[in-house]
């Protein structure tokens, strides 16, 4: 097991007391219809969803998903799928939400991630992320760019300095942001037109 998967849930129980588990609720909250989570990780969003959801978590990561499989709530209809975000194993139109948290920092492509996204959502669809990206701040992001490749290969190809907001935007025009630390960590609300 690589370092960063048998710290990530150590790592991040500061954090999800700080807020993350906040942010979490708030995001899984509106998932409705057939569900799609992209980088569930050990699957720290799976106890918010609600009970009946039918989710199909995609992880690329085995040891990932046999943690995430120990925490399936009993009360719903979870498919685990081996799988990256670049090349989802989904017929287009599939989805009514699609979810993804703190996933596509550490994505290879992330245009080619959020493409991907756009097509397997059915049309009317959400997309839900929760990320943390690059600050508007000059010297935030100064130091952001700074520390960036060292970070990279410390926190699983995790980068600190990407513009997700405008990418995101590129293909889905009709998108609501919140807003969490300063501008550091965002919520995206993204719907699917046409
Ligand atoms: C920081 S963890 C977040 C895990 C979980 N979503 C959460 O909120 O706790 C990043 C996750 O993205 C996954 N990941 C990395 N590259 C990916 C890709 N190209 N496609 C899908 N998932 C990817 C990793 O395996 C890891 O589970």
């Amino acid at each position: 097991m690589g370092l960063f998967e048998s710290l990530y849930d150590p790592m991040m129980k500061p954090l999800e007391w700080l807020g993350v588990q906040k942010w979490r609720q708030l995001v899984i909250n509106k998932a409705h219809g057939q569900i799609l989570e992209i980088g569930a990780g050990t699957g720290n969003n799976f106890a918010y969803y609600p009970a009946n959801s039918v989710v199909y978590a995609l992880e690329p990561s085995p040891v990932l998903r046999q943690k995430a499989s120990e925490k399936i709530p009993s009360n719903t209809n979870f498919t685990l799928v081996e799988g990256i975000a670049e090349k989802l194993p989904f017929a287009d139109e599939t989805f009514d939400t699609v979810i993804s948290t703190l996933v596509l920092c550490s994505v290879n492509d992330l245009e080619q991630a959020i493409r991907e996204m756009q097509r397997v959502l059915k049309s009317g669809g959400r997309l839900l992320l929760l990320e943390h990206v690059a600050t508007r701040q000059p010297l935030g992001l100064a130091l952001q760019t700074a520390i960036n490749p060292a970070w990279k290969r410390m926190f699983g190809n995790c980068h600190l300095n990407r513009n997700t907001v405008a990418a995101v935007k590129k293909y889905f025009p009709s998108v609501a942001t919140i807003p969490f630390v300063g501008d550091l960590v965002v919520h995206l609300d993204a719907t699917k037109t046409g």
